[in-house]
Order: structure tokens, then sequence, then C-alpha cells
């Protein structure tokens, strides 16, 4: 039995952190409409930038706003850690998401501020690590997810780990529209982590090109590869040929380093998950969750329907 959430949101929804997309603006209208908003860390070049971010934040949301996020890479390459912690620690996000490595590194900073740690896993070796370090919640990466994927679907992964974690399960790969976000839910997580729906508003930081190529991809558009980053990670095959690669062959892993040149790859390749096919115009977030909440509502009463009529 989860614990009740203690932070008021109008959807089980998280508006998932992107690299170099997810900036303050997009963190502050993501809360504002009613879910919570993540950034990653690395979307800051300085540590300095990154104090300035946090406290915009901080200081733009009420406490009847959803709860901002920050998600933190825990890989032994990240040099910015320890003082992005002590920024963490300083100005006590609600919700700490670790990436790429254990959450055993944060642990104590967030817990000790009364915050709750989430870990991103992708497979349930991950997941059951995740568990025994004590975190709160799990961002389980399914199959179908923009930017480094996961590959079981999210049924299997829920219900895989349901069976020995009980805390939040926040699930993510591919799920852009309120229906989707129902399925999650009567699938058993406690919320849906949504990056590429939030791709294309207009709080978003990605460049207009990548927008407008998000609004005309659909899910065969995209090709799951570990040629670019050395991580598999599904990328929107017009991006991956306009930067010289042959998109049905990418070409095998390159190595992996979350920190130099692969970092720059993000700026030319566009990432994104098999819900491109949903947006259909640049819109500010809050339309997005307006629409989302519309659809949700339906997919609720239409399985209330199917429910009382035995179906
Ligand atoms: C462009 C892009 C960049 C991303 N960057 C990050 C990142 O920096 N850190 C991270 O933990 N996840 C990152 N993700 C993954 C998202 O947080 C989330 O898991 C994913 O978007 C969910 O799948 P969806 O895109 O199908 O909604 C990124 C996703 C996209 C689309």
């Amino acid at each position: 039995m989860t614990a009740p959430f203690p932070y008021k949101l109008r959807l089980p929804v998280f508006c998932a952190p992107m690299f170099l997309v997810s900036g303050p603006e997009l963190v502050i209208a993501a809360c504002k409409a009613g879910v919570a908003g993540a950034f990653p860390t690395p979307n800051t070049r300085t540590t300095e930038e990154l104090d300035a971010w946090m406290d915009e934040i901080a200081r733009a949301l009420n406490p009847d706003d959803a709860p901002w996020v920050t998600n933190l890479i825990t890989h032994s390459t990240n040099p910015r850690l320890a003082d992005d912690l002590k920024l963490v620690a300083q100005h006590r996000p609600p919700i700490v998401i670790t990436a790429l490595g254990s959450p055993k590194p944060v642990m104590e900073t967030v817990k000790g501020y009364g915050g709750l740690v989430f870990a991103d896993v992708v497979n349930l070796k991950l997941a059951r690590k995740a568990a025994e370090a004590g975190v709160d919640g799990m961002a389980c990466i399914s199959a179908g997810a923009g930017g480094h994927t996961g590959h079981l679907t999210p049924f299997a992964f829920i219900s895989a780990v349901r069976e020995f974690f009980d805390g939040y399960i926040t699930v993510g790969g591919g799920i852009s529209d309120g229906a989707g976000i129902a399925g999650a839910i009567a699938a058993g997580a406690d919320f849906v982590y949504m990056g590429t729906r939030f791709l294309p508003t207009v709080e978003s930081r990605a460049q207009e090109g990548y927008k407008r190529m998000v609004l005309d991809a659909n899910a065969d558009d995209l090709i799951v590869s570990a040629a670019v980053t050395g991580t598999p990670a599904s990328w929107l095959k017009p991006s991956l040929a306009a930067a010289g690669y042959d998109v049905e062959n990418p070409g095998g892993p390159t190595k992996r380093d979350y920190s130099g040149d692969n970092a720059k790859k993000w700026r030319d390749i566009w990432a994104a998950g098999q819900g491109v096919g949903r947006s259909r115009a640049i819109e500010p977030v809050a339309a997005v969750v307006a629409e989302l909440e519309r659809e949700y509502r339906a997919a609720i009463a239409r399985f209330c329907n199917k429910t009382d009529a035995g179906a």
C-alpha cells in the first residue's frame, strides 16, 4: 500500500526532466498547471547558474502548486555531483530523482530535509537495488521512452516492481495522452513520467526546428540506438539523417560519457518517445495539462462504464 502523496497534483503526472529542454519556465509552468515539474541539473552550465535556477523556481511557486523536482546524475563520471548536492540541501526541492547511477549518494541529504528520493531505473536489477537503498519512489523507464529508453513494457515493469516495492511508482515511456495516464494508473502505477508530450510546448527550451519535428513525426520515425551516447536512446530519424548517420543502421555503441562531447550531440540529434504523434501544435503547458485532464477523465468514465456493464 503506497503512502499518501504529501503534495497536491491536478493529474498524477511528472513533466519529466529533459536534457537541454527543461528550464525554469517549463518547471514553473508545469507546477502551476498542477503536475510535478522536473529539470536535470546538467541543463545549467555552472553551479552558480544552478543556484539561480533553483532560487527562481522556489520563489515562483506557492505551497498549493505541484512540487518541483530536480534530477541528478549520480554516475561516477559526473564531476559536479558534490556541488549540486550542496545546492539541493540549500534549496530543498521536494523531490530529487537520481539517474544513471545509485541513489545512495543523495539519500542522507535529501531525507535529512524531508525530501523524497526517487530513482530512475530501466530494469528490474536496478529497481531492486533502488528498493534496497530505501528510495521513496522510482521512475520506471519503459520501452517507448524518449531519451535514454528502457526495454520493458510498462505493464510488465509495474507489476514486477510492485512485487517487492511498496513506494511510489512513476512509469514513463510513450505515454502522451490522458488515456495512457489512466491505463498506467489502472495497471498499478502512482504517477506517469511524461517527457515527449511537453517537448513542443511554448515553455520548452527545445529549438523551434526540434519542436516542429516532434509535431510532424509519428512513432515510425524513431530509432533506438546506442550509437550516439553509448546508451540506448530513442532518436528522431530525420535529425540523425541531418547529422550524417545512416538512419537504418546508425552503428554500434560509442563510449559512454555523460559529461563530455557526447552531451553536445544532443544539440543536433533530437530525442523523442513513441508518443510523438500526440502533439498537434506548439501550446502552453497549461493547455496541454487541461487536454490531458479531459482525456484522463473520459478514459476513467469509459473504464467505469465497462466495469458497470460487466464487460
Ligand atoms: C529530449 C529528451 C531529453 C531527456 N533528457 C533526460 C535527462 O537529462 N535525464 C533523465 O533522467 N531523463 C531524460 N529524458 C527522459 C525523460 O526524463 C523521460 O524518462 C522520458 O521522456 C519518458 O518518456 P516519453 O518521452 O515517451 O514521455 C529525456 C527525454 C527526452 C525526450
